[in-house]
């Protein structure tokens, strides 16, 4: 549990059930995660959906600065590197990350939650941050509690 992580997972996973429960389904659900999780207020800045479609990831649904990376080829960028490594990424400072793509000069960090379904990769939580280093590894575990409640309703 994430005890003392800025996100409430437990309360954007509600949400998302909700919804749920009420007919939304696909990039609809994706739309209230990414409303719900930026609702936590600075360091989130910028909450961005993408899945996985063959070898691309593709925005589905965001809230914040409006990104022109709205397709990102597997390898590419932060967001396509951790689906090439099969991994979450947690950058503490996207000015030294190799291959950063910027969405905004305003940006510092950015954290990438894989949504998992068992081994597969369904798509991904891209957060970006003003503040450096802002995702500790409570916050981290936060955002993947949220990932791992939505690959159930995806
Ligand atoms: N920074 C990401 C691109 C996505 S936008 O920031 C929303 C990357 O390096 O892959």
């Amino acid at each position: 549990m994430a005890a003392d992580a800025v996100l409430t997972p437990l309360a954007v996973i509600r949400a998302l059930q909700g919804a749920y429960a009420r007919g939304a389904r696909g990039p609809e659900l994706l739309q209230v995660a990414a409303g719900h999780i930026r609702a936590a207020g600075p360091p989130y800045t910028g909450v961005y959906l993408y899945m996985l479609h063959d070898r691309e990831l593709v925005l589905e649904a965001f809230d914040g600065r409006a990104t022109e990376h709205t397709r990102i080829p597997v390898g590419t960028g932060i967001c396509g590197q951790a689906v090439a490594q099969g991994t979450d990424l947690n950058v503490a400072d996207v000015g030294a990350a190799p291959g950063y793509l910027a969405c905004s000069l305003e940006t510092r960090s950015e954290l990438v939650v894989l949504i998992r379904r068992n081994q597969q990769i369904l798509g991904q939580i891209d957060i970006d941050s003003d503040v450096p280093a802002a995702f500790d590894a409570a916050e981290q575990a936060a955002v993947k509690e949220v990932a791992d409640a939505l690959a159930a309703l995806l």
